[in-house]
């Protein structure tokens, strides 16, 4: 999709569709309560357009609820779009993206491949972060799991123009619509892996999908296989691959920023990425029941957050190290697979042994893969962690499929996270990781055990990752239950949601500007 940016009056656009968008900004509320729409440009044009039909009162500015006009008067356009985005007083950069991604998915099944859209100019909405809400909200809403559908070849809108109000600093708005496209390509790149059945997906082919990312942006790139595994120790990663007849991939990503000292200087932070990649889940013999299973080639949705974070960061190029390690393999069951009972060593940190894991559990593999993972992303210099993975069904029963949940071992640092949530409009809820839940992953026959039972299970799975971030700052992510939506939203379809790419592009600039 090409995006460009004009500056110009809303009553010049010649376009096929034009969308304007519009906030609710009464303050009564009740079942009497009249919508007062408000249209967010100073332009008179789209408001003379509209005014018959406002005035009527069946719009009511809903969060992309859309009105058209066709024709409409005093404009050149051939068609103009109302896009809610709901109350004004509840208006930010978030509600922007969705209407953006709101007016790409309005277009998308009517054929209609260039839309325009005009900058919502109201009090209180930053300039810059709305124009990158905006960019992230088009690109995320032209996007389809459609690849293996030959009913729906070339659905997409081919261009968008955002028409910003004469006077906006160009540069400036030019640079923040740009990032808002880099990021939402990422978040894409991620979603389309993600959608990726397990027989077009395995771990060598998601290798082979993030080195050509990494060589098409300028990153650093090791796919490794078994035999650096077993160089490294890796027992608990080693133990999930072992199953399968599809090789395993420890993918390593890393970003060096040039031209200038990282923030920080030499001794400056690295972040370390770490990312889930189960390219299929069948619980191994602790067997999945059937039903629903084929979800579980989104098991990967962690790793390719990640994959798609680096991709972003690639070209966002902020001044500070940040290394990608993603564990990918198939957790499958066969006469070599792990097995519950089994005791296996996870690689050791520098000077120390390997913890010892009992395996309860063959369908805990996430936790097992991420914590050679993290060990190993401390080894490569990483002074701050953060890992994104799929992997308690548990934190679905915890929190809905709302926020997702994170966990983090450092205040400072999930400050820092926090902030990172308010620019990208991602939800993440913070889970508790207090000692007293060490308790039940306590194994009799070795260090710590795989599971620790039917309560509060993505707790148990944190406080088991924990054990292997030890004292690095730490920010686990648990996306199980957002990865996937099963429903298509108005701005956004159906299908992989590639959450977690926003919120960590997001949090890693906040190190580095
Ligand atoms: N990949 C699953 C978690 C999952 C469930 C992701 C539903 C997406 C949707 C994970 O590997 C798993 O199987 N977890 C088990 C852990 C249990 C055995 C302790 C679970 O959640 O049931
Ligand atoms: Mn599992
Ligand atoms: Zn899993």
């Amino acid at each position: 999709m090409k995006t460009t940016i004009l500056f110009a009056p809303l009553t010049a656009i010649e376009t096929e569709i034009l969308a304007v968008y519009a906030v609710d900004a009464s303050t009564s509320k009740g079942p009497d309560a009249k919508p007062e729409i408000r249209l967010l440009t100073s332009d008179e044009g789209p408001l003379q357009a509209a005014q018959a039909v406002l005035d009527g009162g069946e719009f009511k500015a809903e969060p992309c609820e859309t009105l058209l006009l066709h024709q409409p008067a005093a404009l050149k356009a051939k068609r103009l779009l109302i896009v809610g985005l709901g109350k004004a007083a509840k208006l930010t950069p978030h509600e922007v993206r969705k209407g953006a991604g709101g007016a790409v998915r309005f277009a998308k099944p009517r054929g209609l491949k260039a839309v325009s859209m005009a900058v919502p100019v109201a009090e209180g909405l930053d300039l810059k972060l709305t124009l990158r809400a905006m960019g992230e909200g088009a690109v995320i809403g032209d996007f389809d799991s459609d690849t293996y559908r030959s009913d729906r070849k070339d659905r997409s809108v081919h261009s968008v123009e955002v028409v910003a109000p004469a006077g906006s600093e160009q540069a400036m708005a030019e640079a923040a619509l740009r990032e808002g496209v880099v990021v939402g390509e990422a978040q894409n790149f991620a979603r389309t892996l993600i959608n990726e059945p397990g027989n077009r997906l395995t771990p060598t082919i998601l290798g082979e999908r993030a080195a050509e990312m990494c060589r098409t942006f300028g990153l650093g790139c090791q796919v490794y296989g078994v035999e650096k595994l077993r160089e490294l120790k890796m027992g608990a990663f080693l133990s999930v691959t072992q199953g399968s007849d599809e090789a395993p991939a420890l993918i390593v990503m890393t970003y060096e920023p040039k031209g200038g000292e990282p923030e920080g200087g030499a001794a400056g932070p690295v972040l370390g990425l770490v990312g889930k990649g189960i390219t299929f889940d069948t619980g191994g013999i602790s067997i999945k029941p059937s039903d629903n299973m084929e979800k579980m080639k989104y098991d990967m949705a962690g790793g390719a957050a990640m994959i798609g974070a680096m991709q972003a960061i690639a070209q966002l190029r902020p001044r500070v190290k940040v290394i990608g390690v993603v564990c990918s393999a198939e957790n499958m069951p066969s006469g070599k697979a792990y097995k519950p009972g089994d005791v296996e060593i996870a690689m050791p940190a520098p000077g120390k042994p390997g913890k010892s894991i009992e395996i309860i559990n063959t369908d805990a593999e996430g936790r097992l893969v991420l914590a050679d993972g993290l060990t190993y992303a401390k080894s490569l210099g990483a002074t701050h962690l953060i890992d994104a993975a799929t992997l308690t069904g548990a934190v679905a029963v915890a929190l809905g499929q709302i926020n997702a949940g994170v966990f983090a071992n450092d205040e400072e640092s999930y400050g820092q996270f926090v902030e990172a949530l308010k620019v990208s409009g991602e939800r993440f809820w913070r889970l508790p990781l207090e000692d007293d839940y060490r308790e039940v992953i306590k194994s009799t026959i070795a260090d710590i055990k795989n599971t620790g039972g039917r309560y509060g299970g993505a707790i148990n799975a944190a406080m088991f990752l924990k054990e292997f971030a030890e004292e690095t700052p730490w920010i686990h992510l648990d996306i199980a239950a957002v990865a996937w939506n099963d429903d298509a939203k108005a701005w956004m379809a159906s299908g992989p949601t590639g959450v977690g790419v926003r919120s960590v592009v997001e949090w890693i600039r906040s190190y580095g500007g």
